[in-house]
């Protein structure tokens, strides 16, 4: 079975094959990426109205692409797998009219994809990949999550953020200290020249007691500290960096613990933007290694939004028999869509 994904919730448009012989993992033959990061930095941040413009004139391009690169044709499809919610509704209109299209076209059935599942299975592509069940920290620009898997589409949220995600916090953060946009990457590159005891932020909920994030109190402190610090900011820029990341990440650290302790669990998939995070990688892989439990990653490349991970999930959706794809091309979007709320 070979499955075409694609991938425009927000500000990556993405394409990828994946192909699954219904036993096994789905391997992924090829996939292709247009990146909008310089079309926003101007206005810093994601501008919806520019974004699905963007994905419009770059979708069917990519897709040309990952059928040369795997060499394969558009004939040879069999499902057509497209980012169905959350997200921008107009970007996600974009992936999932082109993928209904292509569907009719054809005579293949589609089948729509939510975001965050093909985060928490993109670990499935890369080389050392997980076995159910596991934790998952699903962190990304806008969500925050800890959650139980015990397979495909079984999973049971056990935390998550009342305000802002980790992702959120990484962006206004740097925003406010100048970093420019997507500010995750640029302030975690600037935190490796600072310290990060300079400054005391808080770690909201870490003793709270349950499993649950909150980060817009951490966003506040570093305003006040940005503020305090006036025309000295500049120069103490690192050191704020620093004590902002070691905050966001010991407390991803300290709750993902806990709920490997509480489920008994001994496995942990880290996955969204902000497991790319270098910190988070060491702090959370050294913690595990003392707690005996297996950590996985996505592939770095796939931490990010792509359509690999929307093709993986649905091939992985079909194989385990949740969902079947359908050729009912009247299609709709989620742009607010629970994870736990799918079925
Ligand atoms: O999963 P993703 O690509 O998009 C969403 O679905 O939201 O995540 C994007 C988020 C952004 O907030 C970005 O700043 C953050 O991931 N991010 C990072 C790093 N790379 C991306 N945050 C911290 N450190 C990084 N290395
Ligand atoms: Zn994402």
């Amino acid at each position: 079975m070979l499955v075409l994904g694609i991938e425009s919730s927000c500000d990556e448009t993405g394409v990828a094959l994946v192909e699954s012989s219904g036993t096994g993992v789905p391997v992924l033959r090829s996939h292709a990426l247009h990146s909008q990061i310089e079309m926003h930095q101007a206005y810093g941040g994601v501008v919806p109205e520019l974004a699905s413009r963007d994905h419009i004139r770059r979708v069917l391009p990519l897709a040309q692409q990952v059928f040369a690169e795997a060499g394969r044709m558009l004939s040879q499809v069999d499902v057509v797998a497209y980012t169905r919610g959350p997200g921008l509704a107009g970007a996600l209109l974009v992936g999932a009219g082109v993928a209904c299209a292509l569907g009719a076209a054809l005579g293949k059935p589609v089948l729509g994809v939510h975001h965050l599942e093909g985060h928490l299975l993109s670990p499935f592509l890369s080389a050392d990949p997980p076995q159910f069940p596991f934790v998952a920290l699903l962190v990304s620009g806008g969500h925050t999550q800890l959650m139980r898997v015990d397979g495909v589409g079984r999973y049971e949220m056990l935390g998550e953020t009342i305000d802002d995600a980790a992702g959120e916090a990484f962006d206004k953060s740097a925003k406010l200290m100048g970093l420019g946009y997507p500010g995750g990457p640029a302030l975690s590159r600037l935190a490796q020249q600072g310290d990060p005891k300079a400054f005391k932020l808080p770690r909201p909920l870490l003793h709270s007691g349950n499993l649950d994030f909150s980060f817009a109190g951490l966003k506040t402190a570093v305003m006040t500290q940005a503020k305090k610090l006036g025309e000295e900011l500049p120069a103490r820029k690192a050191d704020l960096a620093a004590s902002t990341e070691a905050a966001i990440v010991e407390v991803l650290l300290k709750k993902s613990m806990t709920a490997l302790k509480e489920t008994g669990l001994t496995r942990l998939v880290v996955a969204g933007g902000v497991g790319a995070n270098g910190l988070l990688r060491e702090q959370l892989n050294a913690a595990c290694a003392r707690a005996r439990v297996r950590v996985h990653y996505p592939e770095l490349h796939l931490c990010t939004d792509n359509g690999a991970m929307i093709a993986m999930a649905a091939a992985m959706r079909l194989d385990a028999h949740v969902q079947t794809a359908t050729t009912e091309y009247a299609f709709d979007v989620k742009p607010r869509w629970p994870l736990d709320q799918l079925t």
